[in-house]
């Protein structure tokens, strides 16, 4: 029985995936897609609200998802020695409970940055596990400087982002940055927070804003030179689809950022276990991966995203894990920083 259930729950979403009617708004296509998706009892709930959509468009949706998937560079795989036992659930938050940015949510507004997102927030907790270093590193820097990294806010690959921070020969390294407004660090981010697909406490994320121009320079409240605050990785690499390598690397070097496929069901999440059910596909999206867990017999990523606390479950959801959902597991990269003089 438990093996038939598997199977259905992992055949459903081929059977049923339908692509958004064009003829209604784009408002009216996400309610009733979330309406699809909760009527077909799958593993996670949407919210089928058509206010939450109001104003969008399909067209910033799409360049929200600020992923390239394809083409970009190659980091190389590292060679991990996976461990007899694995535990069954794993939360980083709670592994290294002195390292708050692990579990901060922070927002890219209405630019397709989440390839720096996903970067700067696994790069962050880095330095406070391996070094007990409270930084946050700058999205902002990575972003607007990386002339490598792809196109800013119409996207990037995350690979680039985490081969600049380490690379040896431009040794360009990130300063330092916290959110928007936050006044923290060298280069705190730029463009305000917006409500993405939920209704919350900020303007609507309509309206695409343009890549930040690079500034060699840090915010005149802080105290360090731009020089000076800059923080390098010691390399960058990617490690194997094989799920029990993913979570080797995890719990022991901390979060790992990956990439998706996102699909029109996804802006409609809310709880549960995350697997594409219906809609069409939008785009790349890269997060944060933190942990992983078992939800009623489905075995799950936990993540975090870059939309602010306001999406999803408090900013994080969870997808589906073992089976490449939505190409999950095969484009994960990182790194390890180098110790900050
Ligand atoms: C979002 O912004 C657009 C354009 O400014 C506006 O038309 C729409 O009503 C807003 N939606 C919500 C839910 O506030
Ligand atoms: C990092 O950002 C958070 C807000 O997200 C802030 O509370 C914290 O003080 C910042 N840490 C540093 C070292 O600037």
């Amino acid at each position: 029985m438990k093996v038939f259930l598997a199977v259905v729950l992992f055949i459903l979403p081929v059977v049923f995936s339908v692509p958004y009617d064009p003829v209604l708004s784009y408002a009216e296509s996400m309610r009733s897609i979330a309406e699809r998706v909760n009527s077909l009892q799958t593993t996670w709930r949407a919210t089928p609200s058509s206010k939450r959509f109001e104003g969008v468009t399909e067209n910033y949706v799409r360049s929200l998802c600020g992923t390239l998937l394809h083409g970009g560079p190659t980091l190389p795989v590292k060679e991990i020695e996976v461990p007899a036992v694995i535990p069954d659930t794993f939360d980083a938050r709670q592994k290294w409970p002195d390292c708050p940015t692990i579990g901060t949510v922070r927002d890219q507004g209405a630019c397709g940055s989440c390839w720096a997102f996903g970067a700067v927030e696994a790069m962050s907790d880095r330095y406070c596990i391996s070094f007990k270093e409270q930084v946050n590193i700058s999205a902002e820097n990575l972003l607007s400087c990386c002339e490598t990294c792809g196109s800013g806010c119409d996207g990037g690959y995350p690979a680039a982002a985490w081969r600049h921070w380490a690379d040896k020969l431009l040794y360009e390294g990130i300063v330092t940055g916290g959110q928007y407004d936050s006044n923290a660090g060298c280069q705190p981010y730029t463009i305000p927070k917006c409500d993405h697909h939920e209704p919350g406490p900020y303007e609507n994320c309509s309206g695409s804003q343009s890549t930040p121009s690079c500034k060699r320079s840090c915010i005149s409240s802080y105290d360090k030179s731009y020089r000076s605050d800059k923080h390098y990785g010691k390399n960058s690499y990617s490690i194997s689809s094989d799920v029990s390598s993913i979570q080797t690397e995890i719990m022991t070097n901390g979060p790992v950022e990956g990439a998706f496929s996102v699909y029109a069901d996804f802006p409609t999440y809310t709880s549960g276990v995350y697997q594409h059910t219906t809609g069409s596909f939008l785009g790349g999206h890269a997060i944060k991966i933190l942990g992983w867990g078992t939800e009623n017999g489905v075995p799950y990523w936990l993540v975090a995203n870059s939309w602010n606390p306001s999406w999803g479950d408090s900013g994080f959801f969870k997808i589906i894990r073992g089976k490449d959902e939505c190409g999950i597991e095969s484009s994960i990269v990182a790194g390890m920083p180098e110790q900050y003089k």
